[in-house]
């Protein structure tokens, strides 16, 4: 109905939390993104859960615990070029064909989340 948030669309905290546990898991696998993180993905995938809640028009998690996102300040710390944008897009995108999220849902959050992902870019290739 009119007043359902993409959240409630994508089917709310159950199905955001598996799908940040497969995109951590498929970024600790990926040559590109790995060196990135930390070894402990923990307390990175939290922070993920809150803010994509959030960015979905779900409560705000993020916000309240950590503050203003900021998050191309937050990522300035991190070499990030088009390959590293691409990568995580890549990752968020098998993770979201092994949690079969699907339709029209799955296309508005790859749009996003690839302006988000290539605003992350702080260095040329
Ligand atoms: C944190 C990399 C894109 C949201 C981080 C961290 C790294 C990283 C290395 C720190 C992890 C830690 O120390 O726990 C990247 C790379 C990206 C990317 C290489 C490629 C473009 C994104 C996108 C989003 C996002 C598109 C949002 C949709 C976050 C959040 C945090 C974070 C919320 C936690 C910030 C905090 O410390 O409070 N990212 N990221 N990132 N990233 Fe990204």
């Amino acid at each position: 109905n009119s007043s359902q948030t993409p959240f409630d669309a994508l089917g709310g905290e159950d199905v955001l939390s598996k799908l940040v546990d497969t995109f951590y898991r498929k970024v600790s696998q990926h040559p590109d993104l790995a060196p990135l993180f930390p070894n402990d993905l923990t307390e990175t995938a939290r922070k993920q859960k809150q803010f994509l809640t959030q960015f979905l028009g779900g409560p705000s998690l993020y916000s309240e615990e950590h503050g203003h996102p900021m998050l191309r300040a937050r990522h300035m710390p991190f070499v990030i070029t088009s390959i590293q944008a691409e990568a995580w897009l890549n990752c968020m995108e098998r993770a979201m064909d092994d949690v079969g999220i699907e339709g029209v849902i799955r296309e508005y959050m790859l749009e996003r989340l690839s302006m988000t992902a290539h605003h992350m870019v702080n260095q040329p290739l």
